[in-house]
């Protein structure tokens, strides 16, 4: 009896109090990709879920805008007055006095991406999308080429190991687990430390487990009747627009289904028609992305987002149809088919605008019932003198009558 009612007073305290409804992550929305080139409102929404994220870094607090780069080691800015970089908003001017040189270089080549960046390391502090401030190692390039416009004034490499500026955040015990996440579901946005997907209004459907400590192999791909027994390196970028790969056979499966090339682009119908999943298989676990998952819509039109490519990458078309998390411990990356919770509206009686709402109601329905009740007392006044007058003009006929 006594523990049951210590029970009850022990579960009573612990749902009401404040430490339950913590979340023991660092949630930050990205904002979106914002592409040069005056591209009408529509075409801007379909470029613009690239994850980015805005970085304050030096005693000067200079602001920059990065492109998240997953399971990317550097985080990659440009030197002032760099003569083979892309043009950018912010550029590292090294004097300034929390910068340190490690005396070291770095490079990083996607061929695939048309990425050549090299520069050298710079420690110096780093906040994080105003939230978070640490120490960080920075990659301060000399050249960054970049034809296709990927990253914006850099690259936040999330990294792999315990070099990552997540894993940092984690060791100063900022966040619960080395763990980074990012989805695109209704808004692009990044989870650091473990991802609690009731509180993103996510419903898991099924989930994949790979591992980065080993290389990413597609070992086979299939799509409608075509099957590509030849496996083929793969990594998850999300850098790249595209999911790239050897498509050559999925595009002539499209062309039949009645898609078309306009320039380089294969366009296809968006609605009422359906098209083959793109069926892959990497460490044994088979990953499905329907037509609605590989078309990006441009308007009224649709494009494929598959791109020809000797390897894989995984791109932004992919990490919009799994919810991607990344831990820098056990190096596995776990994939969740996750859909919005239908049920996301809060009932009134948990915001205070619902309550404001509520206390405004009361206070007019009230007001009308005074309101109401001195119109309804004025009337019956009215009415008791209406008849005090007939009495008074009877009295006074029959007064007449007497006399
Ligand atoms: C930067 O890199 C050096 C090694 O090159 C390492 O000792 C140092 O801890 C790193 N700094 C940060 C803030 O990660
Ligand atoms: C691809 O996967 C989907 C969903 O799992 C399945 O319905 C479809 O039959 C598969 N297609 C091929 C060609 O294996």
């Amino acid at each position: 009896m006594i523990w049951a009612l210590f029970f009850m007073i022990v579960s009573l305290t612990t749902s009401d109090s404040l430490e339950n409804k913590k979340i023991p992550s660092v949630y930050l929305r990205p904002k979106p990709k914002a592409r040069a080139g005056g591209a009408d409102d529509v075409a801007a929404e379909v470029f613009s879920f690239t994850f980015t994220s805005s970085l304050k870094i030096g005693n000067k607090r200079d602001s920059y805008t990065l492109t998240i780069g997953v399971l990317m080691q550097d985080i990659w800015i440009t030197e002032l007055d760099c003569e083979k970089c892309k043009i950018v908003s912010q550029a590292y001017d090294k004097t300034v006095e929390s910068s340190v040189d490690l005396k070291k270089q770095s490079v990083y080549i996607n061929d695939y991406l048309d990425l050549d960046i090299a520069g050298n390391v710079y420690e110096d502090e780093v906040i994080i999308e105003n939230d978070y401030m640490t120490r960080a190692n920075l990659s301060v390039a000399y050249k960054f080429i970049d034809t296709r416009n990927l990253a914006i004034d850099g690259i936040l490499g999330l990294g792999v190991d315990e070099n990552s500026v997540v894993y940092r955040m984690y060791v100063d015990g900022v966040i619960d687990k080395p763990i980074y996440s990012v989805s695109y579901l209704n808004s692009p946005y990044l989870v650091l430390g473990t991802p609690n997907f009731l509180n993103l209004n996510l419903v898991v459907q099924s989930q994949h487990e790979i591992s980065f400590a080993q290389t990413i192999k597609i070992s086979y791909f299939s799509f409608a009747d075509y099957t590509n027994y030849e496996p083929c390196d793969a990594e998850i970028n999300s850098l790249s627009s595209y999911i790239l790969g050897p498509f050559e056979a999925v595009f002539k499966v499209l062309v039949n289904e009645g898609c078309h090339y306009e320039e380089e682009l294969l366009m296809c119908e968006c609605k009422g028609v359906k098209y083959p999943s793109l069926n892959f298989t990497i460490q044994s676990q088979t990953f499905s992305m329907g037509s609605g998952e590989y078309l990006i819509t441009l308007g009224d039109n649709c494009f494929v987002g598959l791109k020809n490519s000797k390897t894989w990458i995984l791109g932004e078309p992919f990490l919009k149809s799994y919810f991607t998390e990344y831990n820098l411990d056990s190096k596995l990356i776990r994939m969740s088919k996750v859909s919005a919770l239908e049920d996301d509206l809060p009932s009134p009686l948990e915001t205070t605008e619902g309550w404001t709402v509520i206390f405004s109601l009361c206070i007019a329905l009230i007001v009308i019932y005074i309101l109401a009740f001195f119109i309804f007392a004025k009337y019956e006044d009215i009415k008791k003198k209406q008849v005090l007058i007939a009495r008074d003009i009877s009295l006074m006929k029959k007064k007449r009558r007497i006399l």
